[in-house]
């Protein structure tokens, strides 16, 4: 038997312990031994919970039993969580995480701790929830040289800039219909202003490249200045915005940005719509392969969680390698970045416009309109922001191109 704690009982953690009562075959069968919860770590009491006799408040219980070699950290923060996580992989207890916030703060270090110490750190609900993509990088992408990685990696902001591309809903509308379903917290700015993706492509570049990405180094655009204007230009260039997380490798220096993107209705990314989300890493032999599925939810994101606790039990007292190493990755400046831009430009300043850049493109949404829309040729993005500055509010707002 592999007992496992865990460590908060609130969405993902008492959808662990859902999944784990009821998968219990499955989890035996593809583990080789049975999986049982042991202890229910929370501040709170869960009476008339089925598992309410787990619950316990005292963490030193957990670290101390010698019987738990599985820890599931589903309190999030980097605080408590941080200091937890430490504890049980220094005391030989593996563990797996949702939480992404401790993971780019702290991933290489936890991951060393866990080597030394015979025990595993594992996060594959950390990005896309319930989408394989931390494994799948790691045993079935391992022949590649990975080139890129870009995805659609928050689900709350892919569902509003659903909605405000097919119903025509305005921002703050749909931002409150968001928090009204749960998708989004009483404060969105973590997922609003881009922060959660930015820290999901972080998360992942570290894997595929091999070391740190300080996810503070990474230019992290959201999607609070795009409105409904912005959607119809889209909409005659045959695209839609979604925010996206980018990531490339450019000779071992890292690309990364996070920014509302036009997407041409080609790309696969394009499809992903609603609260879904979907990841294509690029790979110099297999070239694009697309991961779509749920990124966020109870028993999606739990599930994840769960995979982990299976791989850990099959491996209690090893060490499951990580190729993510504490060493700094050189970070590519906006003098390495090259993209279309779509520009709107107030008339007053569109000749001004049109001889300061080379165009490939006009748009116009409304023949009485007061503006014009532009579509810039691939230019690099030091370049772009140094001429665009100088227009000021004549130009009102900008989209790269993908
Ligand atoms: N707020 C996140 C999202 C949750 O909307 O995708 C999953 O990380």
């Amino acid at each position: 038997m592999k007992h496992v704690a865990v460590l908060g009982y609130g969405t993902v953690g008492s959808g662990v312990v859902e999944i784990i009562g009821r998968n219990k075959k499955e989890l035996a069968n593809n583990s080789g031994d049975e999986v049982s919860v042991k202890y229910i770590l929370d501040l709170r009491d869960f009476p008339g919970d089925p598992y309410e006799d787990k619950v316990i408040h005292d963490f030193d219980i957990i670290v101390k039993d010698p019987e738990v070699s599985i820890v599931c950290e589903t309190m999030g923060g980097t605080g408590a969580a941080y200091t937890f996580t430490k504890a049980c992989l220094e005391n030989g207890k593996s563990v797996c995480t949702s939480n992404k916030a401790l993971v780019a703060a702290h991933g290489p270090e936890l991951l060393k701790i866990a080597e030394q110490n015979n025990c595993s750190y594992m996060f594959e609900a950390s990005v896309g929830g319930g989408i394989p993509i931390i494994r799948p990088l790691q045993t079935c992408l391992t022949a590649e040289h990975i080139e890129c990685i870009i995805g659609i990696l928050n689900g709350t902001t892919n569902f509003m800039l659903t909605k405000m591309d097919e119903e025509g809903c305005d921002y703050d509308e749909i931002l409150k219909e968001a928090q009204r379903l749960g998708y989004a917290e009483q404060n969105p700015e973590a997922d609003v202003c881009g922060y959660d993706t930015c820290r999901k492509i972080a998360i992942l570049t570290s894997l595929y490249m091999g070391k740190t990405v300080n996810y503070e180094d990474i230019k992290t655009e959201g999607i609070t200045k795009i409105t409904t204007k912005e959607f119809k230009y889209a909409a005659e260039l045959g695209r839609s915005i979604k925010l996206l997380g980018i990531s490339k490798d450019l000779d071992g220096k890292c690309l990364a940005l996070v920014a509302p993107f036009m997407v041409s209705a080609k790309s696969p990314l394009y499809g992903v719509r609603d609260v879904f989300n979907g990841i294509m890493v690029t790979g110099n032999m297999v070239e694009d392969v697309m991961f779509y599925g749920r990124g966020a939810g109870k028993l999606a994101t739990a599930s994840a969680v769960v995979a982990d606790i299976v791989e850990c039990a099959k491996n209690v007292g090893k060490n499951v390698p990580c190729i993510w190493k504490d060493e700094a990755i050189e970070m590519a400046t906006d003098a390495d970045k090259k993209f279309a831009y779509f520009v709107r430009v107030n008339n007053a300043a569109k000749d001004k416009f049109a001889a300061s850049f080379e165009i490939e493109n006009t748009v116009n949404i409304d023949e009485a309109s007061d503006e014009t829309g532009f579509v810039t040729k691939e230019m690099t993005e030091d370049k772009f922001i140094e001429v665009v500055e100088t227009f000021g509010e004549d130009v009102i707002n900008y989209v790269r191109m993908f």
